[in-house]
């Protein structure tokens, strides 16, 4: 949280950028009206639900709910802390910031302790490659024509067989025994503390900030059962989250304006050497739907270059599905002679392979190839079969025009009259959840909720309301909006200014009030403060309060018998009523 950190200091950064400009740089923006509208990153958007407001420095999605100040969307949409996103505001911003505020960054961090192990493991097994004992395992990289510069830039390393270097290595520099088996890097056996990785390539694996979260090590010069070891899972290593070269590749992508995903880390590392930098990689697993959305984030375009073989044409058939799933149509590469997209480019170079990037087929054409792979369609039964699923594929499609050019070739193919293949597909029905909105039915509320919720919306906006609210001594009965409104109120009073965006990160430090803030922000007034309206929602609040003790006095009245207590109360009733009429 922002304890230690000014609110004049987050409403100076806050201020050096423009929210339309940041998100404008992470999706794209289409004014509409008085706001910018985009499809929103929180959620499987197809049509822009998420608005974007220049005058009020927020944004808003009307489907998911998610809302916030330009620190809330950098957060969100990096999976960063709080601070780190004023940080990245700042840098944008050129807005200075000290040592103090630096070492916040690093202390937003609860595992920054995890973050340093990997850090220094990665640069210890990094060194131990440009050592004499690393001669073999650097002959093995330079066969596989990966350089030094490569070798660097993926801050490749190597483990030797010693049982305990870096278990050495890391507890001098004074990492705790419970940091160290908490890593997964070291592991507590018979013989003590022992590392894990020994007699391996290793290969640093970074989470989507870029920061190393564990290691894939690689057998070079023996046989063992398993080709690669990867660290396990931890708080901070999640396989089905994590995305190989994501932070790296990022820029390129965008520029590029679309995203290659390929089946393994060597893969990548390939392309890259000859200067194909677009490119990702799941850790050898299927792809998840939290790293489909990632993808979906990334770039407008994603094409799949799994491995050439039987088992990369399967994989590339569930990714499909799964990207389908989050609203995304990918396109497809496929390489021949089984081979996978590094021994592609090794064997026929660049010119080639950026031959078949260029021309990516469609998921239709590549569902009908894979189809009918195996086949031979020229036996009824076969055929059938064939048809039958590429009609199941068919209904999946959203795309009329793909359905309509896919359907003309399998008619062609099998020989089937279009129409009546045309009338086999069964209509797809919607497999989207709909996203309930938490906004409370306006009508199910009462005038004076409707009141109270609506002043504190215009102590949002308003300097003037506040001071209404101040001035007149106004009283919510909700405790939650009360609690709000006197922070709004402390807010102004200490800083003399207020704005919805800086109020914002304010209130990050009372987590106890996004459920009401949120509530607040979701309801859609006009902005335009209008004092009448004002004074009927004082008004309503007070005429409220007053009724409500009325009815406990009147309560009170019934359950006891003492004659003087009655008077007493019944004369403190007529007093309220007198109040309430003279308001
Ligand atoms: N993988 C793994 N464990 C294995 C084999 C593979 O975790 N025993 C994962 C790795 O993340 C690897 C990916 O699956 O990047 C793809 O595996 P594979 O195609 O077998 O590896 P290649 O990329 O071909 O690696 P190399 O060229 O070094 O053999
Ligand atoms: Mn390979």
């Amino acid at each position: 949280m922002n304890n230690n950190i000014s609110q004049e200091k987050l409403n100076e950064i806050r201020n050096s950028v423009d929210i339309v400009d940041v998100i404008s740089s992470y999706i794209s923006l289409i004014p509409k009206g008085k706001n910018l509208f985009g499809i929103c990153p929180f959620h499987d958007d197809n049509s822009p639900s998420m608005s974007v407001s220049k005058d009020k420095q927020i944004y808003k999605c009307f489907s998911c709910g998610a809302k916030g100040n330009v620190f809330k969307f950098i957060e969100d949409y990096e999976n960063i802390s709080f601070i780190e996103a004023v940080k990245k505001c700042a840098d944008l911003g050129g807005v200075e910031l000290d040592l103090h505020f630096k070492s916040l960054v690093k202390d937003s961090n609860k595992y920054s302790a995890l973050y340093d192990v990997y850090e220094d493991s990665l640069k210890f097994y990094h060194n131990i490659l440009n050592t004499a004992s690393g001669k073999e395992a650097r002959e093995y990289l330079n066969k596989r024509s990966i350089n030094d510069e490569i070798i660097k830039e993926f801050k490749i390393g190597l483990s030797l067989q010693d049982r305990s270097l870096l278990t050495k290595f890391l507890t001098k520099k004074g990492v705790t025994k419970e940091n160290l088996i908490k890593s997964g890097l070291v592991i507590d056996n018979n013989y003590g503390l022992n590392d894990i990785y020994m007699d391996r390539i290793m290969f640093p694996l970074e989470d989507l900030q870029g920061r190393v979260v564990g290691f894939s090590g690689r057998i070079y010069n023996r046989k063992d059962t398993s080709k690669y070891i990867n660290t396990k899972e931890t708080e901070i290593f999640k396989k089905g989250e994590l995305i190989y070269n994501y932070a790296r590749s990022k820029e390129e992508v965008r520029n590029k304006g679309y995203v290659i995903v390929m089946e393994g880390f060597m893969d990548v590392i390939r392309a890259y050497t000859v200067g194909i930098k677009n490119c990702v990689a799941m850790m050898g697993t299927a792809v998840t739907k939290n790293q489909a959305n990632i993808l979906k984030k990334m770039a407008k375009e994603i094409y799949l270059c799994f491995d050439g073989d039987e088992a990369g044409a399967h994989a590339t058939f569930s990714c499909i599905d799964e990207l389908a799933k989050v609203g995304v149509i990918p396109k497809v590469i496929r390489l021949e002679e089984n081979l996978d997209p590094d021994e592609y480019i090794l064997k026929y170079g660049y010119d080639k392979f950026k031959e078949k990037i260029d021309n990516p087929i469609n998921v239709m054409d590549f569902k009908l190839s894979y189809l009918k792979e195996n086949k031979d369609i020229s036996k009824s039964e076969e055929l059938a079969k064939y048809v039958n699923n590429v009609i199941k594929e068919l209904s999946k499609v959203n795309d009329d025009i793909l359905k309509e050019i896919t359907l003309k070739k399998l008619s062609i193919e099998s020989g089937l009259d279009i129409d009546f293949l045309k009338e086999r597909i069964t209509e797809k029905e919607e497999p989207k959840e709909e996203i309930k909105k938490e906004v409370k039915d306006d009508k199910k509320l009462k005038g004076y909720e409707k009141a109270e919720r609506n002043l504190v919306y215009y102590m949002l906006n308003s300097k003037g309301v506040i001071k209404i609210y101040n001035n007149r001594s106004v009283f919510l009965s909700n405790p939650k909006l009360r609690r709000l409104a006197n922070e709004i109120s402390a807010y102004y009073h200490k800083y003399g200014e207020i704005s919805l965006a800086d109020f914002l990160s304010y209130i990050e430090s009372y987590p106890e009030l996004n459920e009401t803030t949120s509530e607040i922000l979701d309801l859609n007034l006009s902005d335009e403060v209008d004092l009448k309206v004002i004074d009927d929602y004082i008004v309503t609040i007070k005429d409220n309060l007053f009724e409500m003790q009325i009815k406990k006095l009147q309560d009170e009245i019934k359950k006891i018998t003492d004659i003087e207590k009655q008077k007493e109360l019944a004369s403190k009733i007529a007093d309220l009523k007198i109040q309430k009429e003279n308001m």
